[in-house]
């Protein structure tokens, strides 16, 4: 008790304070933006007088997770996409969970059959398409993507990005490697450009009269329709959630993981809990476009006024087994040539 030391009685009550406010901790390695995590662990704290340490970045958690071994001060890894989700449980990096609340609230395709991670929101791909140029219910599927009539219409991001090896890994898994191959080999062949950019590219080169069609993430609409520049490309273009008559559209997840090393996994499986609780979906539908993976809890207004839609609930750990072929079909299909 260093507090003991000191003279003054008031000086010996704030030190006591401040060794008592945060007391319990959970450290967060984050790869989703401060905005749009920070506001639930704010609320968490608040609840709990649990403090919330994160550290935020761009790529490097798994190398520096690894480094770190069992000195790492992580106790929680946020990331976004399946296929990140799982390099760390490929990697040996993060530990099983059974949490009776977590079980509950997740829908099971959303969560790894395992417990090495748990999807808090999800994202669907959509197509999109010129309101100009294209009419309604000309296109209604991944699959007529791949035909002819939209020879050179057609603009994606690289065949190799995580976004495009689930889809094309979901491709897989509904009609099997050879039809997929012919499936992307159709796809390549109707591009506009060579593959480029981010979801949001496409979306500006539709606007720009590159192409009439493309593949995004519902959520980069609601963030092109709040930016000033991007909104008139957003408005050059209508939604389509593909494949309603059969199987839906295609999900992926933002999720979480508990580190291997964990030092507070008492205090890092409430926050897992309290973000996967009615109380941390809803904030998560109010705070960012995404939808809450708890299907009781309504997406925001905006997400909410392009009405509900079959998704895919074919499960995401078998997205995650086959997207390395994924990845090998944009190879062998010269898909970023
Ligand atoms: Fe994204």
């Amino acid at each position: 008790m260093k507090c003991l030391n000191i003279i003054s009685i008031t000086a010996i009550l704030s030190c006591l304070i401040s060794q008592t406010a945060f007391t319990k901790e959970v450290n967060v390695y984050s790869y989703r933006k401060p905005q749009l995590v920070k506001p639930m662990f704010e609320v968490f704290t608040k609840k709990t007088g649990i403090a919330v340490n994160a550290v935020y970045a761009q790529k490097g958690m798994l190398e520096r997770l690894r480094n770190e071994g069992n000195n790492s001060p992580a106790d929680l890894i946020f990331t976004v996409d399946i296929g990140r989700i799982t390099n760390f449980k490929t990697a040996g990096l993060v530990q099983a969970i059974d949490s009776e609340a977590l079980n509950a609230n997740i829908p099971s395709n959303f969560r790894d059959p395992d417990g090495f991670w748990f999807g808090l929101t999800s994202r669907a791909r959509v197509i999109v398409v010129s309101s100009e140029r294209i009419k309604k219910g000309e296109i209604s599927s991944y699959e007529e993507l791949a035909q002819s009539k939209w020879k050179g219409r057609v603009c994606t991001r690289q065949g190799k990005h995580p976004y495009m090896a689930a889809l094309t890994a979901s491709v897989i898994a509904t009609h099997g490697s050879d039809q997929a191959k012919i499936w992307l080999t159709g796809l390549k062949n109707n591009l506009a450009r060579r593959p480029q950019g981010n979801d949001r590219a496409q979306v500006k080169a539709i606007y720009s009269g590159i192409c009439d069609v493309a593949v995004i993430n519902h959520y980069y609409m609601v963030k092109m329709l709040a930016d000033p520049e991007q909104k008139k490309w957003a408005e050059s273009v209508r939604i389509v959630f593909p494949n309603q008559e059969n199987r839906g559209t295609h999900m992926n997840v933002s999720g979480v993981s508990m580190a291997k090393f964990s030092p507070n996994p008492k205090e890092a499986l409430l926050l897992m809990e309290f973000l996967a609780s009615r109380e941390g979906q809803r904030l998560y539908a109010e705070k960012n476009g995404e939808y809450p993976v708890n299907a009781d809890i309504s997406p925001n207004p905006l997400v909410k006024s392009w009405g509900n839609f079959k998704q895919d609930t074919l499960g995401l750990g078998e997205i995650a087994n086959l997207r390395e072929s994924g990845v090998r079909l944009a190879d062998e299909v010269g898909y970023n040539d």
